[in-house]
């Protein structure tokens, strides 16, 4: 009898011990993240350790991006790819919809927990918009890139790289939708844009504010992001090969209608007015405005500001005119708005519900 107490204590402890043992491993075990690599500065490399402008951006292949961060194989267990090797402005649709199919094959995988994208600060804020369009997963997605390249005194590189994979390995980031890590900030794809030609800390999400710090690795949030995105969007590109296109013409003190006229007749769906002020119509460019809109272009109105609401019927009668308005979107998230949409319908009443959504 004793005996036996004996054996079912000794499997009783056994079994705790085996079950504290699992909890422990799942606890401990670091988050899968995976870098897809597309260029930029964040892999380029200059002359000399003060070559900041005049350097070579998209030469250094992910696995050496990798190497020279060793602190990041201890807060995540890393893979990497190079999915393109270029500096960000030839970033054309054709990427973004590669870049899309593979972002949402790895985050389909169970044994992916997360994505950083490095990536050349030019159009960063445009990619990190599209992908927040059309992601469909709520896992995290941390676009980052630097604006001093890789060989350079106080390269941002290689503590951006570390702060993204943290972010992108973060429960705290899960259902954010895309963010962008740079400069010890966390920022929202849709309202982030780039502000200074060179300086560290260029990023920026000017009136609406960023919404969070990392600081020694570690996500703060202070704000959520209310608009639409990721997973709960309408959008779709798993069976695209292309994007309707879109343009933007920019409005300016004596503008007048070339580019409209070029831009409709080489072939555009959609075009985004970037007007001044309120998204004004400037009279000599209105007429070329209405007859686009009355060959079925789409004309999206904007504002070139950067910050505010193009109030709807303010600078122009939209109702009449069969207009869009971009709310706060800038010209070139407009323009990725405009392209999605357009994928999916063509009546500017769908549309402008879309640009009040996203
Ligand atoms: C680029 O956008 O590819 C070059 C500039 C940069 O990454 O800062």
């Amino acid at each position: 009898m004793f005996q036996k107490s004996r054996h079912a204590a000794a499997a009783l402890f056994a079994m705790l011990f085996l079950f504290t043992a699992a909890v422990h491993a799942q606890t401990a075990r670091l988050p899968r993240v995976s870098i897809l690599a597309t260029g930029g500065t964040i892999a380029g490399t200059g002359a000399t350790s003060t070559t900041t402008v005049g350097y070579t951006a998209a030469t250094v292949g992910v696995q050496a991006l990798i190497a020279a961060v060793p602190e990041i194989a201890k807060v995540a267990s890393i893979s990497g790819e190079q999915v393109f090797q270029i500096a960000s402005e030839n970033m054309g649709n054709e990427h973004w919809l590669v870049l899309a199919k593979r972002v949402n094959a790895l985050l389909a995988q169970p044994d992916v927990d997360g994505i950083v994208i490095t990536h050349g600060t030019d159009t960063l804020e445009e990619t990190a918009y599209f992908l927040n369009l059309v992601v469909k997963s709520r896992k995290p997605v941390v676009l980052v890139g630097s604006m001093r390249p890789s060989t350079a005194l106080s390269a941002d590189g290689p503590i951006n790289l570390y702060n993204a994979v943290n972010l992108a390995g973060s429960p705290a980031a899960v259902g954010k939708g895309v963010l962008v890590a740079m400069n010890d900030q966390i920022h929202a794809a849709r309202d982030v844009t780039k502000s200074n030609t060179t300086t560290a800390d260029t990023f920026r999400t000017t009136e609406l504010g960023m919404i969070g710090y990392i600081q020694g690795g570690k996500p703060y949030f202070y704000r959520e992001v209310t608009r639409k995105h990721t997973a709960d969007t309408e959008f779709d590109v798993s069976r695209l090969d292309v994007l309707p296109q879109v343009d933007v013409a920019y409005a300016y003190a004596n503008v007048g209608d070339v580019a409209v006229k070029a831009l409709v007749a080489s072939g555009a769906k959609g075009l985004v007015h970037a007007g001044v002020g309120n998204g004004s119509l400037p009279a000599k460019t209105r007429p070329a405005l209405i007859a686009a809109r009355e060959k079925g272009v789409v004309i999206v109105r904007a504002a070139r500001v950067g910050q505010g609401i193009v109030a709807r019927n303010g600078e122009a009668n939209d109702d009449q005119l069969d207009f869009v308005v971009a709310d706060t979107l800038s010209p070139q998230k407009a323009r990725i708005l405009l392209m999605l949409a357009l994928t999916r319908t063509s009546s500017t009443r769908e549309i402008q519900r879309m640009f009040h959504t996203y």
